[in-house]
């Protein structure tokens, strides 16, 4: 809002009370008392790789005040807030970003240096955000069918009032009823931190599951109000329960990275894309990236001047430019364009672009799959000018030399049962509408359409 705004506002006093924020201050905000347990990638039984946190994810644990909690949600409720961060996926939902551009009030409490302490001894290791656009994405359940009938709902005090439900809905089990999740799914960012702004007693599910080495799922409670949990979202595959039984729900996320040099950076756009506003989120993105490369190349360049015969060391000076290139050209990749990105779409729908490798599944237990798979590859009729095919023979060649890919989904170690294919290669950097223009291109589409 701009100084016209605020003096009209002030002259005819149509600010509510929710509409001051208050200035952060960690003594007044914060509560904070550590994570009771830590579990730990051995616990889970991953692989824990010498480039990520021993850390998978931590247990609910206390984080803001009850002043810190209502100081929060006056920051967001402010009408600038919602004029200008507000946007409704479906009725009952409302999504809030870029409200650190609008409140001191949230931007200081995340970047806060003991915020910022606590989530990196949470995670066990230095941490960043990953950068501003992602600081305190806000998930709000609420009743109502426009964004001002349910904005019209939200008040500083949390709702404490319930929702009957049925006793169907009180047995349900997420494991089993595909619709009371989010499916499983890895994240975009290394590291989240979810933060509960809402009254949770009387809630059902709002839990996380969490997927083992050895197949089997572990739960972690969701947080209470004024509670965070954390998580390696981006090395664990885990699930989210929806919450049912209240009346108002609201999560808060702010994603992070490690901040240490030599410490592999894993993010993705893939979730992000379809909806954040691309204008704001790649400018965000490239400075970030290349501050990170930045970071990378001095710290070599710091070690070799101190000790200049470590540039005699090949393996470590290969590395270091094998990795850096890698990390640019996702860079690049990631950046669909604007244009491109809403055409495809536009033409698949943000269902299927989310339920890509599910679909990528299914149609490779289709009787023609080998048959359209090679024959899209062979031709080159989709896209022959574009870079994913140089990316392609290069997958190719690293599979060859059994060497491993980084992947959306986790490590990838090719089983050779059949060939690499365009759909491998594209979800294997989570291009999703990318990959799903080519198995519209491939013929696959049309059939998988068929099916349903
Ligand atoms: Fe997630």
């Amino acid at each position: 809002m701009d100084s016209f705004c605020w003096l009209s506002a002030w002259f005819w006093g149509s600010p509510t009370s929710t509409d001051k924020e208050e200035t952060f201050d960690p003594k007044i905000h914060l509560h904070y008392s550590p994570p009771e347990k830590k579990i730990t990638m051995q616990d889970l039984l991953l692989d824990q790789t010498t480039d990520t946190s021993s850390v998978a994810g931590t247990t609910a644990f206390p984080l803001l005040s009850r002043e810190g909690v209502r100081a929060y949600r006056r920051a967001l409720f402010q009408q600038n807030v919602l004029d200008q961060c507000a946007s409704s996926p479906f009725p009952g939902t409302l999504v809030l970003r870029g409200a650190h551009k609008q409140s001191k009030f949230i931007k200081n409490f995340w970047t806060h240096p003991e915020t910022m302490r606590i989530v990196s001894e949470a995670m066990g290791v230095p941490l960043d955000v990953i950068m501003p656009t992602e600081i305190g994405h806000t998930n709000i359940q609420v009743e109502g069918a426009t964004i001002s009938e349910m904005t019209k709902k939200l008040k500083v005090e949390p709702a404490v009032e319930k929702v009957e439900l049925s006793p169907e809905e009180r047995a349900y089990d997420p494991l089993k009823d595909a619709s009371a999740i989010i499916p499983w799914h890895y994240d975009s960012y290394p590291y989240v931190c979810v933060l509960m702004l809402s009254e949770t007693e009387g809630m059902i599910g709002g839990e996380t599951y969490i997927k083992k080495g050895d197949g089997t799922a572990q739960k972690v409670e969701g947080p209470r109000i004024g509670h965070a949990v954390m998580l390696q979202g981006s090395k664990v595959q885990h699930l989210a329960a929806r919450a049912r039984g209240v009346k108002e729900r609201i999560s808060t996320i702010t994603s992070y990275r490690s901040s240490v040099p030599t410490v592999y950076d894993s993010s993705y756009m893939t979730n992000i894309r379809p909806y954040a506003n691309l204008n704001i989120l790649y400018p965000e993105w490239t400075q970030y990236r290349l501050r990170k490369l930045r970071d990378e190349i001095t710290h070599y360049l710091e070690t070799v001047e101190k000790e200049p015969e470590l540039a005699l060391d090949r393996v470590v000076l290969e590395k270091l430019l094998t990795e850096q290139t890698e990390y640019l050209r996702r860079t690049s990749r990631q950046m669909i364009t604007p244009e491109e990105h809403q055409r495809m779409l536009v033409a698949y729908g943000s269902a299927a672009y989310y339920d890509a490798p599910r679909i990528w599944k299914i149609v490779q237990s289709l009787p023609e799959f080998e048959k359209l798979a090679s024959g899209a590859d062979s031709d080159r009729v989709w896209m022959p000018q574009s870079v994913y095919w140089t990316d392609l023979q290069s997958s190719i060649e690293a599979i060859r030399l059994e060497k491993s890919l980084t992947s959306t989904m986790g490590n990838l170690i090719w089983d050779k049962k059949r060939q690499y294919y365009m759909g491998d290669e594209l979800l294997r950097q989570g291009l999703n509408e990318v990959f799903l223009d080519w198995l519209g291109a491939s013929g696959l589409w049309d059939i998988y359409c068929k099916l349903s």
